[in-house]
């Protein structure tokens, strides 16, 4: 019962997430997505999404508490991503989150976007063990982390140095008229499709120079001249054997390293999130890969991974238990915060 009561806010990029959480105990993960309003334009519009938090963020919070059965009186704390993320959209929520946290005298915990990805692991699973390697890919970020302490020192190992892994998909999908965002679609239509079907590269693999980082836009492009060849000959696109192609290719890549880089470190527990970790064929791969190499695989499910509130809250409600100190009032948002 005296396990810590947290409020969590998310904004760092299209989803305005509200959760509470009572040490690893999930109450209420409440979301406003803008994503239908950013369609249109194939992406992310950050003007677009930053008044779209500003809408939404009291009647979220209000329908969280709802959801949660608990009175914002007796939080133990509030939560907010600080960065990385979009400048704007941060902005939205860490000023709710001081205006919150001021009014009400709660303290105020600001926390790194990325390390809440892996600490939302622990509603599903409970503690995470430390140190842990996490390998985060969505359509923001695809980097493989090291974390001797989720709530304080999470080390980057590598990270993309052009797309990350879901903007891949995402590109993929629009060159195949599968609309946007295209992972699920890429997902889908891939279990039609025989993923040897094509040879597409598979970046950063040829050596130990830069083990850890990743490179999809090769690969993107690969797969436009492809499907451009074909169209060009008037032949027809085969959307299941490309997406099915295209999505081993960049599976393949993503456990490939994040299994080294466990075994190079010593660690014997990956975690898998962020939108990405909900691809059908990256858990099977990455279950399959990590039993042959005695990893043990932890990955949320497929709500946990996309951005939400409750992952902040997870992370807000590890650092009250560890005695963190509180952010001060003059939290900055800091969209290119490390990691
Ligand atoms: O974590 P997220 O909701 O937002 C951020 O980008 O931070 O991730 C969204 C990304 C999109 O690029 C989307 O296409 C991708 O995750 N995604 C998937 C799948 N579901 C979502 N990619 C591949 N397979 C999926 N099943
Ligand atoms: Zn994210």
């Amino acid at each position: 019962a005296d396990e810590p009561l947290v409020l969590g806010i998310e904004t760092s990029c299209d989803e305005t997430g509200v959760g509470v959480v009572r040490g690893h105990t999930l109450l209420a993960d409440a979301i406003a997505s803008s994503v239908d309003e950013h369609a249109r334009f194939g992406g992310v519009v950050p003007e677009v999404a930053s008044r779209a938090h500003l809408e939404a963020m009291i009647p979220t919070v209000q329908r969280a508490l709802k959801q949660a059965g608990v009175s914002a009186r007796d939080l133990d704390g509030i939560a907010v991503t600080a960065g990385p993320g979009l400048a704007g959209a941060l902005l939205v929520g860490v000023s709710a989150a001081k205006a919150y946290a001021y009014a009400l005298g709660k303290p105020l915990y600001g926390v790194n976007h990325l390390a809440s990805h892996i600490c939302v692991d622990q509603l599903e699973h409970g503690p995470l063990p430390e140190p842990t390697m996490a390998l985060l890919v969505s359509g923001g970020h695809s980097s493989l982390l090291l974390a001797p302490d989720i709530t304080g020192d999470v080390r980057p190992l590598g990270a993309t140095i052009d797309d990350a892994a879901g903007e891949a998909f995402d590109k993929v999908a629009r060159v195949l008229g599968l609309g946007f965002p295209g992972g699920p679609a890429i997902d889908r239509h891939a279990r039609d499709g025989d993923p040897a079907s094509i040879a597409f590269p598979r970046g950063l693999t040829g050596g130990r120079d830069a083990a850890y980082d990743f490179s999809f836009s090769g690969l993107k492009t690969a797969v436009a001249r492809w499907v451009e060849a074909r169209r060009r000959e008037g032949r027809e696109v085969p959307i299941a054997d490309v997406a099915a192609s295209f999505q081993e290719a960049v599976v393949d890549v993503l456990t490939r390293k994040a299994i080294r880089a466990c075994k190079d470190n010593g660690v014997d527990h990956l975690m898998i999130g962020g939108g990405v970790a909900a691809n059908s064929r990256l858990r099977s791969l990455a279950l399959e890969r990590c039993a042959d190499a005695g990893i043990r695989l932890r990955v949320p499910r497929p709500g946990l991974c996309t951005d939400n509130g409750a992952m902040v809250a997870a992370l807000g409600a590890e650092m009250v238990a560890r005695g963190r100190p509180a952010s001060t009032l003059d939290l900055p948002a800091d969209s290119s915060l490390p990691v």
